[in-house]
């Protein structure tokens, strides 16, 4: 389905929940990350491209001097209802609609007050499976409310506005990748993205004899539950320990020589951070210059380390690499990871798109013999960000 009939379809879900078209149609899209893993906190360089997989709100508003603003999901759960006449807070832990209250109130905080309206929101981005589904629903909320009020943010500020709402209205204190890259996604590019100086570089992906091939485990990852907090806080203290602002600041041979001082999970997490920092460089090299092998052994090197010094992977996600390593360049994969935060979701593998039919097939039924888990498996050319369609 293309992004202009899920539109279409969505604007007719309006409709039918609340008797009007709606006026508004906003999309931001989900991401695969391709490399540069765990990097984005500690101040380093990730590749990541938007997929086309989209967060779609249509819009309409409701009576005039109205400041309630209802949502529904069309999931079918009871519509939420945010009232902009009182300062808005956090809801429960746990519940979807604090992502677009979070990013409500971020735009109230800058005096960008919508007037009330009614909402619906569907998303292709599957949930909980690492392709950041929360920022896709972050960055279409806060697309859908400048196309509200009729004043844009800076691509930059409407993705840091965005970031905020998930550490303070979801208590994810996630870096800035997934909310850059849905806001900022260029079709055939990845971002090379310095999460430093958050200076951006598209990098042209346009040789159509690779796809990106990605695979849902079906194990439903959470990073609220304290593991992701949990390694920025490693990371925190071993930058303490060597005594720079951020891991960014460290060479791989510094930290070598200060291996037997630090304490070493520390230092697993460090050697990680920086090694990963450098494969993130050589990979956009490697896209660069259509160097398919080379960025494929830099994946599964990341997933490696990933699995091995950060400790974010899980025997299912393992089991998709090992697959996809047995399978081989011969079978037409050149390279195969993780991605996202870990601990369940989705793989991503750099494949031959001649081969993608019999890799999908392989990779399907290996893996479920091995797990006894269906796992989802789908491809995607790099995406658009966010933009507002036509309602309607
Ligand atoms: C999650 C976070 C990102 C990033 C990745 C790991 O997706 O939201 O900011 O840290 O994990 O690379």
């Amino acid at each position: 389905m293309t992004l202009d009939q899920l539109g279409k379809s969505v604007s007719e879900q309006f409709a039918k929940a609340y008797g009007r078209p709606p006026r508004w149609l906003a999309a931001a899209p989900g991401r695969v990350n391709v490399i540069g893993e765990h990097t984005d906190y500690n101040d380093g360089f990730v590749l990541p491209m938007a997929i086309e997989r989209y967060t779609v709100i249509a819009a309409a508003p409701s009576s005039p001097d109205s400041k309630k603003v209802r949502i529904q999901s069309s999931v079918g759960d009871a519509p939420v209802s945010i009232d902009l006449g009182h300062p808005l807070k956090p809801a429960k832990k746990g519940t979807w609609y604090n992502y677009p209250r979070g990013v409500l109130a971020g735009f109230v905080a800058r005096g960008m007050m919508p007037a009330g309206f009614d909402a619906l929101i569907h998303s292709t981005v599957p949930l909980g499976g690492g392709l950041s589904s929360s920022a896709a629903l972050e960055v279409s909320t806060a697309t859908l409310l400048e196309a509200i009020t009729g004043k844009t943010l800076e691509p930059v500020e409407k993705a840091l506005l965005c970031q905020k709402a998930e550490h303070e209205y979801a208590g994810m204190p996630c870096g800035i990748m997934d909310q850059f890259i849905s806001v900022m996604g260029r079709q055939d590019h990845l971002l090379l993205l310095d999460c430093r100086s958050r200076k951006t570089e598209l990098v042209p992906m346009t040789d159509s004899s690779v796809e990106l091939l990605i695979t849902n485990t079906n194990v439903k990852h959470e990073l609220t539950g304290g593991e992701y907090a949990k390694r920025r806080a490693q990371c925190e203290e071993a930058a303490r320990a060597l005594g720079v602002a951020s891991l960014r600041d460290v060479e791989a041979d510094t930290l070598e020589r200060a291996r037997s001082k630090m304490d070493p999970v520390a230092y697993r997490r460090a050697r990680h951070v920086v090694g990963e920092i450098e494969r993130t460089l050589h990979a956009a090299e490697g896209v660069r210059a259509s160097n398919w092998p080379t960025v494929g052994q830099l994946m599964y090197a990341s997933h490696a380390s990933l699995r091995d010094d950060y400790e974010v992977s899980c025997p299912e996600l393992d089991a998709v690499v090992e697959i996809a390593l047995s399978i081989g360049p011969k079978g037409g994969v050149y390279g195969c990871r993780m991605t996202g935060g870990g601990f369940g979701g989705c793989t991503v593998a750099l494949v031959q798109a001649e081969k993608v039919g019999a890799i999908s097939e392989r990779l399907a039924a290996e893996y479920e013999k091995k797990t006894k888990i269906k796992p989802t498996l789908f491809t995607s050319r790099p995406a658009a960000g966010a933009t507002v369609l036509k309602a309607g």
